[in-house]
């Protein structure tokens, strides 16, 4: 039982997937088809503050300005607060500031979830243990129970109807010189969000049946990679992966194509990189833009071919 709140302010690292999540077997509790991992982006992310008000409602604020009560981020917001709400009157101002473009395919919804899963616990003294606030986050967006955690992160699907088996779990290994680029192609708000995208994926592409599979291959790879360090396998099978999702997506009617055709030319220069010698691989999630994967000692190379390239390096330099 809440009985208290106080301000609080937390923050929460973006993560990209290596192994998607697309598909949900439970829309209600954001349950997912297959596990995914990712690797969490270190200081790239949102920091959320709550402050306790007096109204009947919250007042949702992203990046300094408020929103409408009606917009769509702020409805998934007052939704997700119900969850520790419950009966009781206990309204927030919540004011989420990303370092990172807004739903532009860079899982800001990720790092705002987790953030103001964080602020919650505090600000309603739950404190409660890590798996479950990765389970409280997941109902907020599926992917941002991976956010909990820094570095790489498995989320299991888990075999319980309640869901509470379907967390993130911090895996053990560090990278040194592991290297994401942010190459972004638009940042305007995409049209399909991910959550209508997966339920229109699963619902009308026969190619969806191959997913699964795929990325149950490409999760113990990237697990075999992770352990030897091995960059070329986790590279390979990250793009690998990424496009076999977009392959279903395209599959899809009516078809979703999120790349525009600088997307495909900056694939096409990472193929081109890569055959000259450079290992460097891309994944893409629900938007235009690129997440390159590669190692330090490339960094300033693959900066003459990416100007302006935004790099993280998640293990820290
Ligand atoms: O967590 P959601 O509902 O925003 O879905 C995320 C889906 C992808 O970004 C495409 C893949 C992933 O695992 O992050």
């Amino acid at each position: 039982v809440v009985k208290a709140s106080a301000s609080a302010e937390q923050f929460a690292p973006s993560n990209i997937a290596l192994c998607k999540y697309w598909g949900k077997r439970d829309r209600e509790l954001n349950l997912p088809i297959n596990a995914s991992l990712s690797v969490s982006l270190d200081y790239l992310g949102s920091h959320t503050r709550l402050i306790p008000v007096d109204g009947q409602r919250d007042e949702v604020w992203l990046n300094g300005q408020q929103l409408q009560p009606g917009a769509r981020f702020s409805q998934k917001v007052s939704a997700f607060i119900d969850l520790f709400r419950r009966d009781q009157d206990l309204y927030f101002r919540v004011e989420t500031r990303n370092n990172i473009p807004t739903a532009a395919g860079l899982a800001s919804s990720a790092s705002g979830f987790a953030a103001l899963t964080l602020a919650l616990n505090d600000a309603l003294a739950l404190d409660l243990p890590p798996e479950q606030l990765s389970i409280l986050a997941r109902m907020g967006s599926g992917s941002a129970c991976r956010s909990l955690f820094t570095g790489f992160v498995q989320w299991n699907m888990g075999l319980r109807e309640d869901g509470m088996d379907s967390h993130g779990i911090p895996l053990a290994r560090t990278w040194p010189g592991f290297c994401i680029g942010l190459v972004e192609i638009d940042a305007a708000e995409k049209a399909t969000d991910s959550r209508s995208g997966m339920q229109r994926t699963v619902e009308t592409a026969h190619l969806y049946q191959s997913w699964p599979l795929q990325a149950a291959a490409d999760l113990s790879k990237l697990q075999q990679a992770i352990e030897a360090r091995d960059f070329e396998l986790l590279g390979q099978t990250a793009e690998q992966n990424a496009l076999s999702m977009h392959a279903t997506m395209i599959a899809s009617w009516p078809p979703l194509l999120y790349w525009q055709p600088e997307s495909v030319a900056a694939m096409q220069k990472v193929w081109q990189l890569r055959a000259e010698g450079m290992p460097v691989y891309f994944t893409m999630d629900a938007g235009p833009n690129l997440k390159l994967l590669f190692q330090r000692e490339d960094r300033d190379a693959l900066l003459k071919h990416f100007p302006g390239l935004e790099t993280v390096e998640p293990f820290g330099p």
